[in-house]
């Protein structure tokens, strides 16, 4: 039989509850496909630095780089706010996604049908079945250009850089276009042109890269501000989204919520290989981290991904998607929660998602 090794980063806050909801869905659905899993666990973010000092121990990386793939939770939370910046939890995410090489990010913004309801914006405006994908370049840009601290006119001053080269632009705009033409073929590249020369640069490559390896797409530009609001205004004229780093996770964020909770989006983590991370768009919710509240799908259909982006077993993440969306039907965590569901807590959810499968 055929046995996967994958790394648990549980994280901080809600981390380790919804990460063990996962891991009962992917071992549920190794026992229906015909395949095992094998886990490890290592530390990351808030729970790294309690143990060891450190938001990314070298111990970790090797792990991760050792696996078939990762499974992470969340970290961060108010216990290490006053860290400083390269010692915060967060600075530890950054660390693995750019030790792994992990430059596209994907960010499905997916409407179950039953959650229709659930969104905030009106049913006749996300339509029938809504589908967005945000590719979010996650190795460069502002996060990792350089930062600093300096005197502005005898004041305390702080800056941080956005900066792309040619080639990172490129390889993520390939991404992007390669995603579009496994769906729709319509890709909108998202930047602030009028005012960046970072995001001119940014235009420009993938406007060549369009024109010169797919020509068949259809490619449209968008300044990030007007992209915001189209998404709210009109979120179905989107199929793929390409963006950088800063502008994909402001906008995936947004486009969650159109989805019905942050609870409910998944991400993948890809670099050049196959092994990915793979994590839920939303943080460690240090609110309702404790309480058995948080909604383990954005963690279980991250889960998913990784069965099919990663491990190519592709009826095993079909089927945990499908799962997911019946149990919608009928229950619901309290994020999504609506009149005359079962509400249910995040180890109930996890045991639903096992039952269908
Ligand atoms: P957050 O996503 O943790 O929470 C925002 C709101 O959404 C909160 O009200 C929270 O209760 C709710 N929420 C989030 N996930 C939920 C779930 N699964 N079920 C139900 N409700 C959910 O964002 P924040 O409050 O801005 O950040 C909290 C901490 O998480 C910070 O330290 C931040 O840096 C960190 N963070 C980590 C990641 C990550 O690890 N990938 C992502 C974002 C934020
Ligand atoms: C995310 C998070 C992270 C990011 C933070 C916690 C570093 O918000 O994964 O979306 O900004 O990338
Ligand atoms: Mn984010």
């Amino acid at each position: 039989m055929k046995t996967y090794k994958i790394v648990l980063l549980k994280g901080d806050g809600i981390g380790p509850e919804i990460v063990t909801q996962a891991v009962k869905v992917l071992n549920r659905a190794a026992e229906k496909f015909g395949f095992a899993i094998s886990y490890d666990e290592a530390l990351l973010g808030g729970c790294a630095i309690d143990a060891t000092g450190v938001p990314l121990p070298q111990e970790t990386i090797d792990k991760c780089k050792a696996a078939d793939s990762t499974l992470l939770g969340a970290v961060g939370g108010p216990k290490w706010d006053g860290m400083p910046g390269n010692l915060r939890p967060e600075a530890g995410l950054l660390g693995i996604r750019g030790a792994l090489g992990l430059y596209a990010n994907l960010r499905p913004a997916v409407i179950f049908k039953p959650l229709r309801e659930a969104s905030p914006l009106k049913t006749e405006i996300i339509g029938d079945n809504l589908d967005i994908l945000v590719v979010r370049e996650l190795t460069g840009g502002i996060y990792f250009g350089e930062h600093g601290k300096k005197t502005v006119n005898g004041a305390e001053a702080a800056y941080d850089t956005e900066i792309y080269s040619v080639p990172e632009i490129e390889r993520i705009a390939r991404v992007g276009f390669e995603m579009a033409s496994k769906r729709d073929g319509r890709l909108c590249s998202v930047d602030k042109a009028n005012v960046l020369e970072s995001s001119r640069l940014w235009r420009k490559t993938v406007a060549r890269i369009g024109k010169e390896e797919y020509p068949n797409i259809e490619l449209s530009n968008l300044y990030v501000d007007n992209c915001a609001m189209q998404l709210v205004r009109n979120p179905k004229q989107f199929d793929v989204i390409v963006t950088s780093n800063i502008f994909g996770d402001i906008l995936s964020d947004e486009a969650s919520m159109i989805s019905g909770s942050i609870g409910m989006l998944p991400s993948a983590s890809l670099g050049a290989g196959k092994a990915g991370l793979y994590e839920p768009v939303h943080g460690s919710a240090p609110d309702i981290a404790g309480t058995g509240t948080a909604n383990p799908l954005a963690t279980i259909l991250s889960a998913a991904m990784m069965l099919r982006y990663s491990l190519e077993e592709y009826e095993a993440a079909d089927a945990i998607e499908n799962a997911v969306c019946e149990i919608l039907k009928t229950a619901r965590t309290p994020d999504i929660y609506t009149e005359g569901m079962q509400k249910v807590t995040c180890e109930e959810m996890g045991d639903l998602v096992c039952k269908i499968l």
